[in-house]
Protein backbone atom coordinates (compact mmCIF):
# COMPACT_ATOMS: atom_id res chain seq x y z
CA UNK A 1 0.00 0.00 0.00
CA UNK A 2 1.31 3.51 -0.66
CA UNK A 3 2.92 5.04 2.05
CA UNK A 4 1.83 8.87 3.38
CA UNK A 5 3.87 7.95 6.80
CA UNK A 6 5.66 11.46 7.59
CA UNK A 7 3.33 13.54 5.48
CA UNK A 8 1.23 16.32 7.01
CA UNK A 9 -2.09 16.86 5.06
CA UNK A 10 -4.51 20.14 5.75
CA UNK A 11 -8.18 18.47 4.31
CA UNK A 12 -10.22 21.92 4.12
CA UNK A 13 -13.78 20.76 3.98
CA UNK A 14 -16.04 23.39 2.29
CA UNK A 15 -20.50 23.79 2.16
CA UNK A 16 -21.38 21.17 -0.75
CA UNK A 17 -23.37 18.04 -0.79
CA UNK A 18 -19.96 16.78 -1.81
CA UNK A 19 -19.07 17.14 1.70
CA UNK A 20 -19.96 13.66 2.82
CA UNK A 21 -17.08 12.21 0.80
CA UNK A 22 -15.10 14.08 2.87
CA UNK A 23 -14.76 11.78 5.98
CA UNK A 24 -13.93 8.74 3.73
CA UNK A 25 -11.31 10.91 1.93
CA UNK A 26 -9.71 11.53 5.09
CA UNK A 27 -9.78 8.39 6.61
CA UNK A 28 -8.18 6.65 3.75
CA UNK A 29 -5.10 9.50 3.36
CA UNK A 30 -4.90 8.23 7.24
CA UNK A 31 -4.56 4.74 7.04
CA UNK A 32 -2.08 5.40 4.32
CA UNK A 33 -0.36 6.63 7.52
CA UNK A 34 -0.55 10.58 6.67
CA UNK A 35 -1.16 13.04 9.76
CA UNK A 36 -4.66 14.65 8.55
CA UNK A 37 -5.46 18.26 10.26
CA UNK A 38 -9.20 19.11 8.86
CA UNK A 39 -10.57 22.61 8.54
CA UNK A 40 -14.32 23.41 7.78
CA UNK A 41 -16.26 26.51 7.10
CA UNK A 42 -19.14 27.15 8.98
CA UNK A 43 -21.41 25.87 6.24
CA UNK A 44 -19.34 22.76 5.91
CA UNK A 45 -20.21 21.79 9.57
CA UNK A 46 -23.96 21.53 8.22
CA UNK A 47 -23.39 18.63 6.02
CA UNK A 48 -20.89 16.96 8.08
CA UNK A 49 -19.94 17.28 11.87
CA UNK A 50 -16.53 17.87 13.07
CA UNK A 51 -16.90 14.99 14.75
CA UNK A 52 -17.18 12.78 12.02
CA UNK A 53 -13.76 13.96 11.26
CA UNK A 54 -12.15 13.35 14.19
CA UNK A 55 -13.38 9.96 14.67
CA UNK A 56 -11.83 8.88 11.48
CA UNK A 57 -8.19 11.03 11.79
CA UNK A 58 -8.05 11.06 15.35
CA UNK A 59 -7.27 14.59 15.95
CA UNK A 60 -9.46 17.54 16.36
CA UNK A 61 -11.12 19.34 12.94
CA UNK A 62 -11.76 23.04 13.41
CA UNK A 63 -13.94 25.46 12.11
CA UNK A 64 -14.33 28.23 14.37
CA UNK A 65 -11.45 31.22 13.39
CA UNK A 66 -12.08 32.53 16.41
CA UNK A 67 -12.00 29.60 18.79
CA UNK A 68 -10.32 30.83 21.69
CA UNK A 69 -10.22 27.40 23.63
CA UNK A 70 -8.39 25.67 20.95
CA UNK A 71 -5.20 24.03 21.87
CA UNK A 72 -2.93 25.54 19.60
CA UNK A 73 -2.85 29.73 19.61
CA UNK A 74 -2.90 31.07 15.62
CA UNK A 75 -4.24 27.86 14.60
CA UNK A 76 -4.16 28.70 10.80
CA UNK A 77 -0.72 29.62 10.98
CA UNK A 78 0.43 26.86 13.00
CA UNK A 79 -1.14 23.83 10.68
CA UNK A 80 -0.41 26.12 7.21
CA UNK A 81 3.32 25.61 8.25
CA UNK A 82 4.03 22.16 9.29
CA UNK A 83 1.40 21.41 5.95
CA UNK A 84 3.34 19.44 3.14
CA UNK A 85 -0.04 19.54 1.09
CA UNK A 86 -3.69 21.46 1.71
CA UNK A 87 -6.34 19.40 0.25
CA UNK A 88 -9.94 21.76 -0.31
CA UNK A 89 -12.40 19.13 -1.18
CA UNK A 90 -15.00 19.75 -1.75
CA UNK A 91 -14.30 23.86 -3.29
CA UNK A 92 -17.59 25.42 -3.34
CA UNK A 93 -17.82 28.95 -5.56
CA UNK A 94 -17.67 30.99 -3.17
CA UNK A 95 -14.39 29.29 -1.56
CA UNK A 96 -12.47 29.36 -5.00
CA UNK A 97 -13.59 32.77 -5.52
CA UNK A 98 -11.71 33.67 -1.86
CA UNK A 99 -8.74 31.89 -3.12
CA UNK A 100 -8.56 33.90 -6.23
CA UNK A 101 -8.84 36.88 -4.60
CA UNK A 102 -6.72 36.22 -1.10
CA UNK A 103 -9.98 36.90 0.88
CA UNK A 104 -9.09 35.12 4.15
CA UNK A 105 -12.59 34.97 5.61
CA UNK A 106 -12.75 31.45 7.36
CA UNK A 107 -10.61 29.05 8.36
CA UNK A 108 -10.36 27.32 5.31
CA UNK A 109 -9.37 30.13 3.24
CA UNK A 110 -7.55 31.48 5.73
CA UNK A 111 -4.88 28.50 6.10
CA UNK A 112 -4.82 28.41 2.52
CA UNK A 113 -3.94 32.06 2.24
CA UNK A 114 -1.50 31.31 4.92
CA UNK A 115 0.62 27.86 4.02
CA UNK A 116 3.27 27.86 1.65
CA UNK A 117 2.67 23.95 0.90
CA UNK A 118 0.82 22.74 -2.85
CA UNK A 119 -2.68 23.67 -2.97
CA UNK A 120 -4.68 21.07 -4.61
CA UNK A 121 -8.43 22.08 -5.13
CA UNK A 122 -11.44 19.90 -5.76
CA UNK A 123 -14.04 21.33 -7.11
CA UNK A 124 -17.61 20.63 -6.70
CA UNK A 125 -21.10 22.79 -7.55
CA UNK A 126 -23.46 23.24 -10.13
CA UNK A 127 -22.64 23.49 -13.38
CA UNK A 128 -24.02 26.85 -14.09
CA UNK A 129 -22.09 27.80 -10.96
CA UNK A 130 -18.74 25.86 -12.79
CA UNK A 131 -19.13 27.07 -15.71
CA UNK A 132 -20.10 30.92 -14.58
CA UNK A 133 -17.67 33.26 -16.16
CA UNK A 134 -16.16 34.33 -13.25
CA UNK A 135 -15.36 30.69 -11.76
CA UNK A 136 -13.71 29.78 -15.06
CA UNK A 137 -11.51 33.73 -14.49
CA UNK A 138 -11.17 32.56 -10.99
CA UNK A 139 -9.78 28.62 -11.62
CA UNK A 140 -7.77 30.38 -14.40
CA UNK A 141 -5.82 32.88 -11.75
CA UNK A 142 -5.61 29.90 -9.63
CA UNK A 143 -3.74 27.95 -11.94
CA UNK A 144 -1.56 30.38 -13.10
CA UNK A 145 -0.24 30.60 -9.85
CA UNK A 146 0.62 27.06 -9.73
CA UNK A 147 -2.79 25.65 -7.83
CA UNK A 148 -3.55 22.64 -9.36
CA UNK A 149 -7.31 21.10 -9.86
CA UNK A 150 -8.85 17.45 -9.48
CA UNK A 151 -12.35 17.43 -11.23
CA UNK A 152 -15.20 18.59 -11.63
CA UNK A 153 -16.10 15.39 -12.90
CA UNK A 154 -19.64 15.31 -15.05
CA UNK A 155 -22.20 13.24 -14.35
CA UNK A 156 -25.68 13.37 -12.09
CA UNK A 157 -25.42 15.95 -9.29
CA UNK A 158 -27.46 15.61 -6.38
CA UNK A 159 -29.98 18.21 -7.73
CA UNK A 160 -30.66 15.40 -10.42
CA UNK A 161 -29.23 17.59 -13.47
CA UNK A 162 -26.39 16.01 -15.45
CA UNK A 163 -23.55 17.85 -16.12
CA UNK A 164 -19.92 18.86 -15.14
CA UNK A 165 -19.93 19.70 -11.52
CA UNK A 166 -19.43 16.53 -9.97
CA UNK A 167 -16.45 16.17 -7.49
CA UNK A 168 -13.75 13.58 -8.07
CA UNK A 169 -14.63 10.08 -6.15
CA UNK A 170 -12.33 9.13 -3.20
CA UNK A 171 -9.90 6.98 -5.23
CA UNK A 172 -9.27 9.67 -7.61
CA UNK A 173 -8.81 12.25 -5.13
CA UNK A 174 -6.62 9.77 -3.44
CA UNK A 175 -4.60 9.97 -6.84
CA UNK A 176 -4.22 13.18 -7.50
CA UNK A 177 -2.71 13.82 -3.77
CA UNK A 178 -0.11 11.42 -4.03
CA UNK A 179 0.83 13.22 -7.46
CA UNK A 180 0.87 16.58 -5.52
CA UNK A 181 3.20 15.05 -2.88
CA UNK A 182 5.29 13.47 -5.86
CA UNK A 183 6.08 16.50 -7.48
CA UNK A 184 9.77 16.94 -7.12
CA UNK A 185 10.45 13.37 -5.99
CA UNK A 186 13.76 11.81 -6.71
CA UNK A 187 12.75 10.86 -10.84
CA UNK A 188 11.26 14.51 -11.59
CA UNK A 189 12.41 15.38 -15.26
CA UNK A 190 12.31 11.99 -16.33
CA UNK A 191 10.58 10.34 -18.73
CA UNK A 192 9.54 6.16 -17.52
CA UNK A 193 7.11 4.41 -20.11
CA UNK A 194 5.23 1.59 -18.63
CA UNK A 195 3.69 -1.23 -20.43
CA UNK A 196 0.63 -3.22 -18.42
CA UNK A 197 -1.76 -6.28 -18.91
CA UNK A 198 -2.17 -8.67 -21.75
CA UNK A 199 -2.76 -8.23 -25.42
CA UNK A 200 -5.48 -9.69 -27.55
CA UNK A 201 -4.84 -11.12 -30.31
CA UNK A 202 -7.92 -11.93 -32.71
CA UNK A 203 -8.94 -15.08 -33.74
CA UNK A 204 -12.33 -13.37 -35.28
CA UNK A 205 -14.51 -10.98 -34.45
CA UNK A 206 -15.28 -12.45 -31.30
CA UNK A 207 -12.57 -14.64 -30.60
CA UNK A 208 -9.21 -13.89 -29.10
CA UNK A 209 -6.17 -15.98 -28.05
CA UNK A 210 -5.24 -13.82 -24.63
CA UNK A 211 -3.61 -14.35 -21.09
CA UNK A 212 -4.38 -13.96 -17.44
CA UNK A 213 -2.51 -10.69 -16.75
CA UNK A 214 -4.46 -8.30 -14.96
CA UNK A 215 -2.32 -4.99 -15.38
CA UNK A 216 -2.14 -4.69 -11.48
CA UNK A 217 1.86 -5.07 -11.58
CA UNK A 218 2.50 -2.07 -14.59
CA UNK A 219 -0.22 -0.06 -12.95
CA UNK A 220 2.02 -0.18 -9.79
CA UNK A 221 5.03 0.48 -11.68
CA UNK A 222 3.51 3.62 -12.93
CA UNK A 223 1.85 4.44 -10.00
CA UNK A 224 5.20 4.36 -8.13
CA UNK A 225 7.04 6.41 -11.17
CA UNK A 226 4.40 9.36 -10.86
CA UNK A 227 4.23 9.39 -7.12
CA UNK A 228 8.68 10.06 -7.18
CA UNK A 229 7.99 12.92 -9.15
CA UNK A 230 8.69 10.76 -13.27
CA UNK A 231 6.97 11.95 -16.35
CA UNK A 232 4.50 8.66 -16.84
CA UNK A 233 3.01 6.86 -20.04
CA UNK A 234 1.91 3.97 -19.19
CA UNK A 235 0.44 1.65 -22.57
CA UNK A 236 -1.73 -1.19 -21.50
CA UNK A 237 -3.31 -3.85 -22.82
CA UNK A 238 -6.53 -5.37 -21.68
CA UNK A 239 -7.16 -4.48 -18.06
CA UNK A 240 -10.41 -3.42 -15.67
CA UNK A 241 -8.25 -1.26 -13.89
CA UNK A 242 -8.85 2.65 -13.70
CA UNK A 243 -6.54 4.90 -15.25
CA UNK A 244 -4.06 6.64 -12.54
CA UNK A 245 -4.46 9.78 -11.71
CA UNK A 246 -1.93 12.29 -13.40
CA UNK A 247 -0.41 9.09 -15.93
CA UNK A 248 -0.53 9.29 -19.59
CA UNK A 249 -2.49 6.10 -20.74
CA UNK A 250 -2.52 4.73 -24.02
CA UNK A 251 -5.00 1.40 -23.92
CA UNK A 252 -3.90 -1.27 -26.73
CA UNK A 253 -5.18 -4.36 -27.82
CA UNK A 254 -3.38 -6.66 -29.41
CA UNK A 255 1.18 -7.04 -29.69
CA UNK A 256 1.22 -5.10 -32.58
CA UNK A 257 -0.48 -2.16 -30.93
CA UNK A 258 1.49 -2.18 -27.95
CA UNK A 259 4.48 -2.40 -30.13
CA UNK A 260 3.60 1.08 -32.01
CA UNK A 261 2.59 2.82 -28.88
CA UNK A 262 5.37 1.97 -26.87
CA UNK A 263 7.89 2.55 -29.61
CA UNK A 264 6.35 6.29 -30.09
CA UNK A 265 6.46 6.84 -26.13
CA UNK A 266 9.88 6.22 -26.00
CA UNK A 267 10.66 9.13 -27.97
CA UNK A 268 12.44 11.57 -25.34
CA UNK A 269 12.03 8.67 -22.25
CA UNK A 270 14.56 7.81 -19.80
CA UNK A 271 13.59 3.94 -18.86
CA UNK A 272 10.99 1.61 -20.07
CA UNK A 273 9.61 -1.05 -18.12
CA UNK A 274 7.84 -3.83 -19.26
CA UNK A 275 5.44 -5.33 -17.58
CA UNK A 276 2.88 -6.47 -19.83
CA UNK A 277 2.32 -10.07 -20.93
CA UNK A 278 2.52 -9.41 -24.65
CA UNK A 279 1.53 -12.57 -26.65
CA UNK A 280 4.40 -14.55 -28.58
CA UNK A 281 2.27 -15.57 -30.94
CA UNK A 282 -0.59 -14.11 -32.77
CA UNK A 283 -2.90 -15.75 -35.52
CA UNK A 284 -1.25 -15.44 -38.65
CA UNK A 285 -4.70 -15.21 -40.69
CA UNK A 286 -7.58 -13.72 -38.57
CA UNK A 287 -10.89 -14.17 -40.13
CA UNK A 288 -13.14 -10.81 -40.66
CA UNK A 289 -16.41 -13.06 -40.19
CA UNK A 290 -17.14 -15.14 -37.12
CA UNK A 291 -15.72 -18.91 -37.15
CA UNK A 292 -18.97 -21.12 -37.11
CA UNK A 293 -18.81 -24.77 -35.59
CA UNK A 294 -21.05 -26.32 -38.10
CA UNK A 295 -19.95 -29.08 -39.94
CA UNK A 296 -16.20 -28.69 -38.50
CA UNK A 297 -14.90 -31.69 -37.02
CA UNK A 298 -11.85 -29.69 -35.94
CA UNK A 299 -10.44 -26.41 -35.98
CA UNK A 300 -6.23 -25.81 -36.49
CA UNK A 301 -5.03 -22.11 -35.74
CA UNK A 302 -2.11 -21.41 -37.28
CA UNK A 303 0.20 -18.68 -35.20
CA UNK A 304 2.49 -16.40 -36.32
CA UNK A 305 5.17 -14.36 -33.81
CA UNK A 306 4.31 -11.03 -32.95
CA UNK A 307 7.02 -8.45 -32.84
CA UNK A 308 9.37 -8.71 -29.89
CA UNK A 309 9.20 -5.15 -28.39
CA UNK A 310 11.65 -4.86 -25.67
CA UNK A 311 14.55 -6.39 -28.78
CA UNK A 312 12.76 -3.87 -31.34
CA UNK A 313 12.83 -0.62 -29.21
CA UNK A 314 16.96 -0.83 -29.13
CA UNK A 315 18.79 1.99 -26.97
CA UNK A 316 17.57 5.10 -28.18
CA UNK A 317 19.32 8.07 -26.16
CA UNK A 318 20.64 4.86 -23.70
CA UNK A 319 16.62 4.54 -22.77
CA UNK A 320 17.33 1.98 -19.85
CA UNK A 321 15.40 -1.25 -20.32
CA UNK A 322 13.73 -3.45 -18.14
CA UNK A 323 11.75 -6.74 -18.85
CA UNK A 324 9.77 -9.24 -16.29
CA UNK A 325 9.71 -12.67 -17.01
CA UNK A 326 6.52 -14.98 -16.23
CA UNK A 327 7.83 -18.46 -15.82
CA UNK A 328 6.92 -21.72 -14.61
CA UNK A 329 9.91 -23.33 -14.37
CA UNK A 330 14.27 -23.00 -15.18
CA UNK A 331 13.18 -19.34 -13.45
CA UNK A 332 17.17 -17.99 -13.75
CA UNK A 333 18.03 -19.69 -16.77
CA UNK A 334 14.90 -18.46 -18.42
CA UNK A 335 15.14 -14.99 -16.92
CA UNK A 336 18.81 -14.74 -18.00
CA UNK A 337 18.66 -16.04 -21.61
CA UNK A 338 16.05 -13.01 -22.02
CA UNK A 339 18.64 -10.32 -20.77
CA UNK A 340 20.76 -11.07 -23.36
CA UNK A 341 17.98 -11.83 -26.45
CA UNK A 342 16.26 -8.55 -25.50
CA UNK A 343 19.37 -6.20 -24.44
CA UNK A 344 17.66 -5.55 -20.63
CA UNK A 345 19.85 -3.76 -17.89
CA UNK A 346 17.82 -5.65 -15.49
CA UNK A 347 15.11 -8.75 -15.39
CA UNK A 348 12.27 -8.93 -12.43
CA UNK A 349 11.69 -12.61 -13.10
CA UNK A 350 8.43 -14.56 -11.53
CA UNK A 351 7.60 -17.48 -10.59
CA UNK A 352 4.05 -17.50 -12.39
CA UNK A 353 2.85 -21.25 -10.51
CA UNK A 354 3.24 -19.58 -6.94
CA UNK A 355 -0.55 -18.78 -6.05
CA UNK A 356 0.53 -15.31 -3.96
CA UNK A 357 2.51 -14.24 -6.89
CA UNK A 358 2.46 -13.39 -10.57
CA UNK A 359 -0.65 -12.81 -12.13
CA UNK A 360 -3.45 -10.76 -10.79
CA UNK A 361 -2.98 -11.43 -7.06
CA UNK A 362 -1.87 -7.65 -5.26
CA UNK A 363 1.47 -9.43 -4.26
CA UNK A 364 4.53 -10.66 -5.72
CA UNK A 365 7.69 -12.24 -5.21
CA UNK A 366 10.52 -11.80 -7.36
CA UNK A 367 13.92 -12.49 -8.39
CA UNK A 368 15.37 -9.89 -9.91
CA UNK A 369 18.53 -10.13 -12.26
CA UNK A 370 20.83 -7.42 -13.65
CA UNK A 371 23.32 -7.38 -16.92
CA UNK A 372 26.20 -8.72 -15.13
CA UNK A 373 24.49 -11.49 -13.79
CA UNK A 374 23.90 -10.57 -10.11
CA UNK A 375 20.84 -11.92 -8.74
CA UNK A 376 18.79 -10.74 -5.17
CA UNK A 377 15.53 -12.90 -4.45
CA UNK A 378 13.01 -10.53 -2.76
CA UNK A 379 10.54 -11.29 -0.22
CA UNK A 380 6.80 -11.52 -0.97
CA UNK A 381 5.47 -7.51 -0.80
CA UNK A 382 2.52 -6.01 -2.50
CA UNK A 383 3.42 -4.97 -6.30
CA UNK A 384 3.40 -1.30 -5.10
CA UNK A 385 6.50 -2.00 -2.54
CA UNK A 386 8.15 -4.38 -5.61
CA UNK A 387 7.37 -1.21 -8.40
CA UNK A 388 9.01 1.03 -5.56
CA UNK A 389 12.29 -1.29 -5.09
CA UNK A 390 12.35 -1.47 -9.12
CA UNK A 391 12.53 2.11 -9.55
CA UNK A 392 15.20 2.05 -6.47
CA UNK A 393 17.54 0.44 -9.05
CA UNK A 394 16.43 1.98 -12.18
CA UNK A 395 17.39 5.40 -10.33
CA UNK A 396 20.71 3.88 -9.75
CA UNK A 397 21.08 3.21 -13.43
CA UNK A 398 20.34 6.40 -14.48
CA UNK A 399 23.22 7.79 -11.88
CA UNK A 400 25.58 5.21 -12.65
O1 LIG B 1 -0.71 -8.07 -14.66
P1 LIG B 1 -0.66 -8.88 -13.36
O2 LIG B 1 -1.87 -9.73 -13.17
O3 LIG B 1 -0.32 -8.03 -12.19
O4 LIG B 1 0.55 -9.94 -13.53
C1 LIG B 1 1.86 -9.51 -13.56
C2 LIG B 1 2.70 -10.30 -14.60
C3 LIG B 1 2.81 -11.75 -14.15
C4 LIG B 1 2.06 -10.25 -15.99
C5 LIG B 1 4.10 -9.60 -14.62
O5 LIG B 1 4.67 -9.64 -13.34
C6 LIG B 1 5.03 -10.27 -15.63
O6 LIG B 1 5.71 -11.23 -15.35
N1 LIG B 1 5.06 -9.72 -16.88
C7 LIG B 1 5.80 -10.28 -18.00
C8 LIG B 1 5.02 -11.39 -18.61
C9 LIG B 1 5.67 -11.92 -19.86
O7 LIG B 1 5.12 -11.71 -20.92
O8 LIG B 1 6.81 -12.46 -19.72
P2 LIG B 1 7.70 -13.07 -20.95
O9 LIG B 1 8.70 -13.89 -20.28
O10 LIG B 1 6.80 -13.73 -21.94
O11 LIG B 1 8.34 -11.82 -21.66
C10 LIG B 1 9.57 -11.25 -21.21
C11 LIG B 1 9.58 -9.76 -21.40
O12 LIG B 1 9.48 -9.43 -22.80
C12 LIG B 1 8.42 -9.04 -20.74
O13 LIG B 1 8.89 -7.85 -20.17
C13 LIG B 1 7.46 -8.79 -21.87
O14 LIG B 1 6.67 -7.59 -21.62
C14 LIG B 1 8.39 -8.58 -23.04
N2 LIG B 1 7.84 -9.01 -24.34
C15 LIG B 1 7.27 -10.23 -24.50
C16 LIG B 1 6.78 -10.60 -25.72
C17 LIG B 1 6.87 -9.71 -26.81
N3 LIG B 1 6.39 -10.02 -27.99
N4 LIG B 1 7.47 -8.51 -26.64
C18 LIG B 1 7.97 -8.16 -25.44
O15 LIG B 1 8.54 -7.06 -25.28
Amino acid sequence: MYNLTDKQIVLGVTGSIAAYKAPDLASKLTQAGAAVDVVMTESATRFVAPITFQGVTGRRAYHDMWDEASEIAELHVVLARRADLMVIAPATATTIARLAHGLAEDLVSLTALATQAPLLVAPAMDPHMWEHAATQANVATLRSRGVSFVGPEEGRLASGQMGTGRMSEVPVLLGAVRNALGRGGNLTGKKIVVSAGGTREAIDPVRFVGNESSGKMGFAVAEAARDRGAEVVLVSGQTALPDPYGVDVHRVRSATQMRDAVLAACDGAHALIMAAAVADFQPAEPVGEKIKRKGRESLTLHLAPTPDILAEVGRPQGLVKVGFAAESQDLVANAKAKIESKGLDLIVANDITASDAGFSVDTNRVLVIDSKGEQEEWPLMTKYEVAWRILDKVQRLFEA
